[in-house]
């Protein structure tokens, strides 16, 4: 099997706010480290990669943030706009036309703003490219949107390929399609946190995109897991003393430390319950950083890196 890292193109996905950018970015990171020349492209025009960079934030340009690692913002109108350009020369002069083109493809072609934004991120990860800084990378990150849209987003060539029967958008709409089915060139990331939810989530999106698309989730990272720092027996013993201590700075110190206990403990039930679903999990610490820094990312590449 190919490594998730040697692959082409790598989709990270997950329900909002779980750390999928904060996973893309340690993942590229770690392929970075390795020698790689890795693109990170976000789709959901909330750019925050570059800000542990310290750069300005990313638009559709390719941007280095550091060396071997670069950064684009995906949109679906300039990626339809770069692509009917190069298709029709000439057709797109005039801003007016451009958005009037935009509307009409997405009112003829529900799916097409996916399309165009996964063909993008197909783009970006081809060697001979004609587009954009026409430069060539060893691997592309998708910062997917949220489980449901992302499916929709794979989904969306096979979609086209079906709709287009025949011609140019026929061809490339399979070329796309073969190559995120093509377990030797795409790989999924799945991120969830420790939770009921994003666990159900999380199981649910991988049955549905083996049922309907028939691609395996490559990796499941589980983020923002706490750590254990009590033994059931300790967490008794604090309970006993719990508010019947003299100091209330300590009595509440007492009651952090077992209500931390107690999640840290449930994140565990909920590790074990996707565990017993799903064989390629990993975990990812939780940082108490109050923003996340590039040091950060750093400590979380260093943990990818002993775990894939
Ligand atoms: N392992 C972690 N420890 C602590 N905070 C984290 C961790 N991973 C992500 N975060 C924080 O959680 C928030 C959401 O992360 P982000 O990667 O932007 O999520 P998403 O892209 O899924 O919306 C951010 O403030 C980020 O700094
Ligand atoms: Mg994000």
């Amino acid at each position: 099997m190919t490594l998730l890292l040697d692959r082409r193109l790598v989709v990270v996905t997950g329900k909002g706010g779980v750390g999928r950018t904060t996973v893309a970015g340690a993942l590229a990171l770690v392929a970075a480290r390795a020698g790689k020349r890795v693109i990170v492209a976000e789709v959901s025009q909330q750019e925050r990669l570059s800000r542990p960079f310290r750069r300005e934030g990313v638009g559709y340009s390719e941007t280095e943030l550091a060396e071997n690692l670069y950064a684009i913002s995906i949109d679906p109108e300039h990626a339809l706009e770069e692509y009917l350009g190069k298709q029709v020369p000439g057709l797109l002069s005039g801003a007016l036309l451009h958005n009037r083109i935009f509307e009409y493809f997405v009112a003829a072609a529900p799916g097409v703003r996916e399309l165009t934004t996964i063909g993008k991120a197909w783009e970006l990860s081809q060697h001979s490219r004609r587009y954009g800084s026409g430069d060539h990378y060893d691997l592309v990150i998708l910062d997917a949107p949220a489980s449901g849209q992302g499916l929709a987003m794979l989904h969306a060539p096979k979609t086209f390929a079906e709709i287009a029967r025949v011609g140019p958008i026929r061809r490339r709409a399979d070329g796309i399609d073969e190559f995120l089915r093509d377990p030797k060139r795409t790989g999924v990331v799945s991120v969830a946190l420790p939770q009921e939810m994003p666990v159900n989530e999380t199981i649910e999106f991988r049955e549905r995109l083996r049922d309907e698309m028939a691609i395996e989730t490559d990796l499941v990272v589980v983020n923002q897991l706490l750590p254990e720092r009590f033994t059931g027996e300790d967490a008794e013993r604090i309970e006993a003393v719990n508010g019947a201590h003299g100091s209330e700075e300590v009595a509440a110190a007492l009651r952090a430390a077992l209500s931390e206990h107690r999640r840290a403990k449930s994140q565990r039930a909920q590790l074990r319950r996707l565990r017993r679903e799903v064989d390629d999990v990993i975990t990812l610490p939780f940082l108490w950083d109050p923003e996340m820094t590039l040091e950060g990312l750093n400590r979380l590449a260093d943990d990818l890196e002993k775990k894939l």
